[in-house]
């Protein structure tokens, strides 16, 4: 078990967290976007996994300037998170109601992002680290919009689904998981 007996100590433990989490979204982003009906979804999650390696490189900078081996701690968190979208991104049913899925789950994703960066960044201030605190805040910065830009694709997923429902507009009887449950 690490330790945090201070804060130089938590910091190091966040930024192996964040190594770790960047690493197994590395890992699920291109299931992800092989899963996406949506063309702006696919491609939205492949720039997400160029974006994800330059974050990595500058948390390889962080650990350097620490005097640190580049190494993560399981993020326990992510691995979670990274299960969910994998289970929506292998069900069946709607195409369209699987990108919604999917979207949801990218935008959990975002926002463990969002908070650990905001977190660690805190951090590195506290500690009077200016350098990873900036490197810290151009990651968090991408962040943010990656999840705004879920958050925009999320209303054009529903349109579509809303111009072209599935059963001539008939209303929906079953609820958006499909009726292919696997219990
Ligand atoms: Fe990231």
């Amino acid at each position: 078990m690490a330790r945090v007996t201070t804060m130089e100590e938590l910091f190091l433990d966040e930024i192996r967290d964040l190594y770790d989490a960047e690493k197994q979204l590395m890992d699920a982003l291109p299931e992800m976007a092989d899963a996406a009906s949506s063309a702006d979804l696919r491609s939205a999650f492949e720039e997400h996994l160029e974006q994800t390696g330059i974050q990595m490189k500058r948390l390889e900078r962080i650990f350097a300037v620490l005097g640190e081996k580049a190494t993560g701690k399981k993020s326990h968190a992510m691995n979670a998170l990274i299960r969910e979208g994998s289970e929506i991104a292998s069900a069946s049913g709607d195409p369209a109601v699987r990108d919604a899925g999917l979207i949801a789950a990218a935008q959990k994703v975002q926002h463990y992002g969002i908070s650990s960066y905001g977190s660690a960044r805190a951090h590195a201030e506290i500690l009077g680290d200016d350098r990873g605190a900036r490197l810290l805040s151009e990651t968090l910065f991408e962040e943010k919009e990656a999840d705004e830009r879920l958050t925009e694709l999320a209303d054009s997923v529903i349109d579509e689904e809303a111009a072209h429902p599935p059963n001539n507009g008939r209303p929906k009887t079953r609820g958006a998981g499909g009726s292919d449950r696997r219990d």
